[in-house]
């Protein structure tokens, strides 16, 4: 008879959002009268750039004739995105990464939850506490965290770096060494970042131990600081210790649309297996690459057109996000983030728990949130507001939340 894997039996309770969306289901089945503002999930609310659609059109009509018709895509992407991410994410920035370093896919959630496959399952990782749940749950399922403790929320094989008012919200060296380190930078969901000059120093860090980091760099386009690296390879080394994992869902809105990339660079090299090779052949057996017709769209996003349009993008949000930080300060809240991140991470008032505080917002002001404790132990008592709302949306909810 056949045998499940029994490490997905070990993983707790039900996904952080499915418990939100239930909630506010209740609560509008029980007071359809409320206009309920959601400031909850990551996910964006304006429409596709117009460079990005019109490019989309015309790889659609490619489509429609035999002479231009396209099927399979490469296993590791068509060459004209992979050439135009290495000319504008890296060459721009100084970063020597060659096309043939760059693995176009359907989203940095798939990449960030497939790449531990790569690994022994005796390797222990650290995350940053808390942080997008996707990095420990699949190596939960990889079977690679030991057991899980209920009265901590902690397994007991992964290190936890916690993540607190006490360290400004970031990271630092664990310590046990780990194996393998998870940075998300900036951070989701406490908005927070670190320096170059900080970041230079976890590359350093990771060549002396001989640890991997696995740099998630979804939400780049936010930056605003100077002093903020835009990808982990402006620092000196990190093409010997770290993968990088991009998204175009945040700086060009292309969440329902899917589409990313990773990094995983020549030079990276375990004794003498090279990781690119290995994630080459695990894309070329387990991925049929991403449609055409969006690899163009992505294509778009580097355009002149799709530059500027997306530059005023992400200043739209950001000026969301300006607008819980400055309306939660003034209501007298502690806030964090929103600086070059579209979080705002905020510590509950009274020590209320993060749920009570999303009950709290919800039934009291209409406003959907997200408990901090579901991103890790270290998020209890916090609480995440996204800038991904409508600006109307926005200065509504910061109104309601201010006359509370
Ligand atoms: C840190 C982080 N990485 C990855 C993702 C998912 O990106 P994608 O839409 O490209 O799968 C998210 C989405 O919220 C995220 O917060």
């Amino acid at each position: 008879m056949y045998q499940v894997n029994d490490n997905y039996q070990k993983l707790p309770g039900s996904y952080l959002f499915s418990n939100i969306a239930k909630k506010v289901q209740a609560y509008t089945a029980a007071n359809p009268d409320k206009n309920v503002i959601r400031l909850g999930i990551g996910d964006v609310t304006q429409p596709l750039a117009p460079a990005i659609i019109e490019a989309m059109h015309r790889a659609v009509d490619e489509m429609a004739s035999a002479e231009t018709f396209h099927g399979y895509a490469p296993d590791l992407g068509y060459e004209f995105l992979r050439k135009a991410i290495a000319e504008n994410d890296y060459a721009a920035r100084g970063c020597d990464i060659a096309a043939d370093e760059i693995f176009v896919s359907d989203g940095a959630k798939s990449d960030s939850a497939n790449i531990q496959e790569l690994f022994s399952v005796n390797n222990k990782i650290a995350v940053c506490d808390p942080v997008y749940p996707v990095y420990v749950d699949s190596n939960v399922m990889a079977g690679r965290t030991g057991t899980y403790d209920p009265a901590t929320e902690m397994w007991s094989n992964v290190i936890y770096m916690p993540c607190t008012r006490e360290n400004d919200f970031v990271p630092e060296f664990p310590k046990e060494t780990p194996d393998i380190i998870y940075l998300c930078l900036p951070n989701n969901p406490t908005g927070t970042t670190i320096t170059k000059a900080r970041l230079q120093e976890w590359v350093d860090y990771a060549n002396r131990s001989g640890a991997l980091i696995i740099y998630d760099g979804a939400y780049e386009a936010y930056i605003s600081e100077e002093d903020v690296a835009h990808s982990i390879y402006e620092c000196q080394g990190a093409k010997t210790c770290a993968i990088e994992l991009k998204s175009f869902s945040k700086n060009a809105g292309f969440t329902g649309v899917r589409l990313g990339y990773a990094v995983v660079p020549k030079e990276l090299k375990c004794g003498e297996i090279s990781l690119r090779d290995m994630w080459a052949r695990r894309h070329g057996t387990k991925f049929n690459g991403a449609p055409y017709i969006i690899q163009r769209a992505g294509e778009a996003v580097y355009s002149n057109e799709g530059k500027a349009q997306l530059k005023q993008q992400v200043a739209y949000y950001m000026r969301n996000a300006s607008t819980i930080k400055e309306g939660l300060k003034d209501a007298g809240y502690e806030v964090y983030g929103g600086v070059n991140a579209p979080y705002i991470w905020l510590k509950t008032p009274e020590n209320m728990s993060s749920w009570d505080f999303f009950d709290f917002l919800l039934e009291k002001a209409n406003v959907v949130g997200t408990p901090g404790s579901g991103f890790g132990p270290s998020g209890e008592g916090y609480f995440r507001l996204t800038a991904f709302g409508s600006y109307e949306n926005t200065v509504a909810a910061l109104e309601r939340i201010k006359a509370l």
